[in-house]
């Protein structure tokens, strides 16, 4: 009797990209929402899509145009498995949220596939395959959802064409606050606003602050995350898409955050803070959203979730 899996499910977590300071290098896992993508064999040559659910509204079934089937023809190519794939992906993130679903589709699809191939790949090579994926979303080859949503937890990428992937340690008390508006903002359009060219005196600050977020990570000093919580470069471009930005972040860093700022491209705002003033740091934000009309999703995370996992198989 044959062993080998014929489907396998792998369930992929949100992830907040940039985490203010850390421009298309840094993100954190969310692990309380995510993808869950079912990859089966087939006899027919190359990538299906069946079925999309969940949250997704319209996604392209034609596998080249879609994230994750995108990702699943990379890792095709390199491998060349002697079966096709087909793929079933259930959205529990919403599309243009600012919370990396398409970077979840893309490392679902991968992981799934790759437990069905007997598992041949480390995660670094499919974090290349979903890269794949993300460019069909985004437009540009960004790995700050892929890497926490593969890894888990914080990571800092370094590379493009041959990543380095470093998760970072987060102080435990520590927790990321959540919110996400109920409105829609294409990462496309959220790119497309931002110039060519970065002041001196800003690359400079933005430069320490990056490095002071990392050292107070690795040496829990919370006073250096706090201080250095500070996009000065792209938060100020992007701020005026988001109905009441100044609000909600005054509002959060009010309750006593360390730090907030744009999850991923937005519309979503996150803030980190200590596991006490949580919840505080919630509702204050989510007054602020409330008080101008517009409904939220939230969640209070930890920082140290595992990542990308197959979740189910057969
Ligand atoms: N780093 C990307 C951006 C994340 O901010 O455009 C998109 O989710």
């Amino acid at each position: 009797m044959s062993t080998e899996l014929t489907w396998s499910t792998a369930f992929a977590p949100a992830s907040s990209g940039n985490v203010a300071i850390g421009f298309d290098i840094l993100g954190f896992a969310i692990d309380a929402l995510g993808d869950r993508v079912t990859v089966s064999r087939t006899d027919r040559p190359g990538v299906t899509i069946s079925g999309v659910t969940g949250v997704a509204g319209h996604l392209p079934s034609d596998p080249a145009q879609n994230t994750a089937g995108r990702s699943l023809l990379a890792l095709q190519e390199a491998l060349q498995p002697a079966f096709g794939f087909d793929m079933r992906i259930e959205k529990g993130i919403a599309l243009g949220s600012g919370l990396g679903g398409s970077a979840a589709s893309a490392v679902g699809a991968v992981v799934a596939a790759n437990a069905l191939l007997g598992a041949p790949c480390e995660k670094l090579e499919l974090l290349k395959f979903a890269m794949q994926g993300e460019a069909v979303a985004s437009g540009s080859l960004h790995v700050d959802n892929i890497a926490p949503s593969l890894f888990g937890g914080l990571v800092l990428t370094v590379g493009i064409d041959q990543p380095r992937v470093k998760r970072i340690p987060v102080p435990q008390c520590i927790r990321a606050v959540i919110v996400h508006p109920h409105m829609y903002l294409a990462t496309r359009q959220a790119r497309a606003i931002l110039r060519r060219s970065v002041d001196l005196s800003d690359f400079v600050w933005q430069t320490a602050n990056l490095a002071g977020f990392i050292s107070g990570c690795y040496t829990d000093d919370l006073d250096m995350i706090r201080e250095s919580f500070q996009d000065v470069v792209i938060e100020p471009q992007r701020q005026a898409l988001i109905p009441g930005f100044q609000e909600v972040r005054a509002a959060a860093m009010g309750a006593g955050a360390l730090g907030c700022s744009i999850s991923g491209a937005g519309p979503s705002l996150f803030a980190w803070a200590l596991e006490p003033d949580a919840q505080r740091v919630l509702e204050a934000m989510r007054g602020q959203f409330v008080s101008r009309s517009i409904h939220v999703d939230e969640w209070v995370v930890g920082l140290a979730s595992p990542g990308a996992r197959v979740v189910a198989s057969g």
